[in-house]
């Protein structure tokens, strides 16, 4: 992304913005070291009793689960350690190492997502209800990040049409935004970025509607890390990691594609679609290959297919499109 250098990225694309992000983050950072220096006073305990009771209170607790037809298979997952040590989470830190140090204080109880815009009549689903919708699947899909670097997931969830079917959505939907949850003092490295929050992101209907988007609760068979976007997260593995929402909190159905966190970053850089397309280069990086998290360093570099290889099954979404152009 803009912010946080991949080692994929190399250091001549990293654009004048950039220093001038890490600038401000430097400048905050002094700001909060002496904000941490005055906490340290008032005594550990006190904030230990502030985010204790919220911290992984449901780490490692286990989802009841089905066999998915959906499932991808013949790839070496990727470990536990490598997915949660190594994401994208702008709110919990810029740098990849950091949602998983920041992000216990995310509260994932009580946890409602919001549904409005033009549906029937707007609603509000509790996490709990959301669990028990449809069966969970368990379902292994390749991630493939536009920085170029890529995995391969087992996650827990179902169809997301499955939940929009629940929303009643109206025949001038045309859209799907998802709005994650925001609060700048739970999540005061947001503002560490230029980022208007909450990140949102969108998919059109018919792609949103595609068996393979997936609305997820977990990976490994547990309830999602809190740095993998607990409780509820789109998963699209077709498209580029940025277009999956971690920690939704509402879903709005528009009639006009709605504005995205990183395509009103840098519209030239971040289209709308972002499916995987080994073709279309990012201005500042090839798309060609990834590198593959985890694999020893002589087997990291794979060749990136159209769709992420999720082809077969997504193309025809796209017929008649000029797939350059609708990046
Ligand atoms: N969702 C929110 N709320 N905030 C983010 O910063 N990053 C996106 C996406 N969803 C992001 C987000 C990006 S850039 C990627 S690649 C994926 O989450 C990373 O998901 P992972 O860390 O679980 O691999």
């Amino acid at each position: 992304m803009l912010i946080g250098k991949s080692s994929d990225i190399p250091s001549s694309a990293i654009t004048p913005q950039d220093q001038y992000l890490n600038r401000r983050r430097f400048l905050r950072g002094a700001v909060s070291g002496v904000v941490a220096a005055g906490a340290g006073a008032l005594g550990a305990e006190r904030l230990a009793e502030v985010f204790e009771p919220r911290i992984g209170a449901l780490a490692g607790t286990k989802l009841e689960t089905v066999k998915s037809p959906l499932t991808t298979t013949g790839e070496d997952l990727t470990s536990l350690n490598d997915l949660t040590h190594y994401n994208n989470f702008y709110e919990f830190g810029v740098q990849k190492n950091e949602p998983a140090e920041n992000a216990g204080a995310l509260p994932t109880r009580p946890w409602t997502v919001r549904v409005d815009g033009k549906v029937k009549s707007p609603k509000t689903f509790d996490i709990e209800a959301l669990l028990k919708l449809r069966p969970l699947e368990d379902r292994v899909y390749r991630h493939r990040c536009v920085e170029a670097w890529s995995m391969v997931i087992p996650w827990v969830g179902y169809s997301l049409s499955e939940f929009i079917n629940q929303c009643e959505p109206l025949s001038t939907a045309k859209y799907v935004q998802f709005l994650s949850y925001y609060d700048k003092k739970v999540e005061k490295w947001g503002s560490e970025t230029s980022i208007s929050w909450p990140y949102s992101e969108g998919l059109r209907m018919d792609e949103a509607m595609h068996p393979l988007a997936l609305l997820t609760f977990g990976l490994y068979g547990e309830v999602l890390p809190n740095q993998n976007g607990a409780p509820v997260r789109i998963v699209a593995p077709w498209k580029y990691g940025f277009k999956s929402a971690k920690s939704i909190v509402a879903v709005r159905f528009v009639d006009k594609m709605p504005p995205t966190t990183w395509n009103d970053q840098a519209p030239r850089e971040y289209g709308f679609y972002s499916n995987v397309n080994p073709s279309v280069d990012h201005p500042r990086w090839s798309q060609k290959t990834e590198r593959r998290i985890g694999l020893p360093f002589y087997a990291q570099r794979k060749t990136t297919l159209l769709f992420n290889g999720y082809g077969e099954q997504v193309a025809s979404l796209y017929n008649g499109m000029d797939l350059k152009r609708n990046f």
